[in-house]
């Protein structure tokens, strides 16, 4: 910079000796130096990230990045399709380094759009288990979401243990689940279809359908809501709603939860269904660095504790401690299926759920 400076100020004040075609270059070296793209030499470094992750969570740990590396943080906040919408959109202008997400059926999504770039990083490789990330580094999991169900502890003596016991004629009118719009839920039927195949995903999601209690609606927090006071018998929620219940300093969600018990299914064989937040660098991004930097910061023991402790979900680093909730709800086995599995049956799972009903 200081020899850009410099040998600029020469230039400028013996400029009239030179050629049209000097001047001509001198102006290109100006332009060069002042315009679109003096902000990588001379502003505050960025980082831009585009993301529908909506926790207190998250503030902290962009603080803790932009204390422990000097680049600041501008995140915009979406939902994940409209994210999605603007990325394309704004193609290869787009200010976004990042697109941060949950769930892995969305990050293969932008994927699919092609809106993220390859990245190869030891540190990321190391730190997250290969079936948390897609292989060619076009997005990595950052934290760890468990399915589970959830049951009336008064109504229920034997509660289900399996996704598939919940296809089960004994939960006949029994089942609470929000739609197949949500994409918690298609990821799941990915996993079933890829665990079971088409034909037997197709007959489990049959049965789920015809043990509805109600119609699907509300987020996961209603379905434990609904089974709190006896709408349902059982419902399917992503864990960190209950752990978010049962935290609450509101007395009707202890009401709530001292009604309801919970279970990690298939836990006899190949374990509970988990999916994962994620974040990917963007095909545009004008801060690539900076970008990778961001996702490295997000897996270390630090980070990955603000994950756990704000909005209790599970790491994807060993060693990480838990708070007092997830310690009560114990250790699990976690399937351990590729989460690219989620993205790749998607569109099979959405037409699977709406040739069974589940709206
Ligand atoms: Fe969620």
């Amino acid at each position: 910079m200081t020899f850009g400076y410099f040998s600029l100020a020469r230039a400028f004040s013996s400029a009239h000796v030179f050629s049209p075609t000097r001047r001509l270059l001198i102006t290109a070296l100006i332009a060069f130096m002042f315009g679109p793209f003096a902000g990588a030499v001379f502003a505050q470094a960025e980082v831009n990230v585009y993301t529908s992750r909506h926790y207190d969570s998250d503030a902290l740990l962009y603080a803790m990045f932009e204390e422990a590396t000097g680049i600041h943080v501008n995140a915009i906040q979406g939902g994940e399709d409209e994210l999605i919408e603007r990325l394309r959109s704004e193609g290869r202008n787009s200010p976004a380094d990042i697109f941060f997400t949950a769930d892995a059926g969305r990050l293969w999504r932008a994927e699919q759009a092609g809106l993220l770039q390859q990245v190869s990083s030891n540190v990321l490789e190391a730190a997250i288990p290969a079936n948390l990330r897609h292989p060619d580094g076009l997005w990595f999991g950052l934290s760890r979401r468990a399915r589970v169900i959830v049951y009336h502890r008064a109504n229920v003596d034997t509660p289900p243990t399996t996704y598939e016991d919940l296809a089960d004629e004994a939960w006949r009118g029994r089942v609470c689940v929000r739609s197949s719009s949500n994409i918690y839920n298609q990821s799941l039927v990915a996993s079933l279809i890829e665990h079971h195949g088409a034909a037997e995903a197709e007959a489990w999601g049959r049965g789920l359908v015809a043990n509805f209690a109600r119609p699907p609606e509300g987020n996961d927090t209603a379905q434990v809501r609904a089974v709190a006071v006896g709408q349902c018998d059982v419902a399917l929620v992503n864990h960190y709603y209950l752990a978010r219940l049962l935290t609450s300093t509101d007395p009707a969600d202890a009401a709530v939860v001292e009604t309801v018990g919970m279970v990690f299914p298939n836990q006899d064989g190949r374990g509970t269904h988990v999916n994962i937040s994620g974040a990917g660098v963007t095909r545009s991004a004008p801060h690539r660095e900076n970008a990778i930097r961001f996702l490295e910061f997000l897996v270390t023991p630090e980070a990955q504790a603000v994950f756990v402790r704000e909005n209790f979900e599970y790491p994807v680093v060993e060693g990480v401690p838990h708070p007092a909730v997830l310690d009560g709800f114990g250790p699990f086995v976690a399937d351990v299926l590729d989460v690219t599995a989620y993205g790749r049956n998607n569109p099979a799972a959405v037409m699977l759920m709406d040739r069974v009903g589940w709206r």
